[in-house]
């Protein structure tokens, strides 16, 4: 076994900013924020499938912008805003993507839907509401083994069309 070095396995407590709660949490230099989320702040939407950064299942939004959470170590979001799947619905109430994804069968399994779903709503926060291949090309980090893809696009692409079109559902939560 390779031995670690002092300062990678000393403990830190750092804050976590989830879902606008803050989380006071103890982390190794070396824990990815997934982990941190999943068994630190106990939120376990943020599926981990590839933990090598190549199915998209842990992504997240870190200030806004979705990041691969098996990619980034729990140290260096301190001081962002993680949004995890968690954020979107309201009690008894789906969001929009929520919605549409059921509404377009975009999941089977259910396990690339979380990812899925953070990554849909980065586009669908946009100013300038992205067309089908733009959707395409910012899920190509997402991996589904199910739906072969069309569903979850056209889903993205449904919610954003009804935001225009729907002025409650261009409020937005973070
Ligand atoms: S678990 Fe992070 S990309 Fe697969
Ligand atoms: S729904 Fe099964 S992996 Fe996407």
């Amino acid at each position: 076994m390779i031995p670690i070095p002092a300062e990678l396995s000393a403990y830190r407590d750092i804050t976590l900013t989830v879902n606008g709660r803050d989380h006071r949490v103890r982390v190794e230099p070396r824990t990815l924020l997934v982990d941190a989320i999943r068994d630190l702040v106990g939120l376990t939407g943020t599926h981990i499938g590839c933990d090598s950064t190549s199915c998209g299942a842990c992504t997240v939004l870190l200030d806004d912008r979705p990041a691969k959470s098996c990619t980034v170590l729990a140290v260096q979001a301190e001081g962002s805003r993680v949004r995890t799947v968690e954020s979107l619905a309201e009690p008894g109430v789906l969001h929009p993507l929520q919605r549409a994804f059921e509404d377009e069968f975009a999941f089977q399994c259910g396990y690339c839907t979380a990812g899925m779903l953070m990554s849909g709503l980065a586009l669908y926060e946009r100013d300038a509401p992205p067309g089908p291949d733009e959707i395409r090309r910012a899920l190509v980090g997402n991996l589904c083994r199910c739906t072969g893809y069309e569903p979850i696009v056209a889903a993205i692409a449904k919610a954003i069309g009804d935001r225009a079109s729907r002025p409650e559902d261009a409020e937005v939560r973070r």
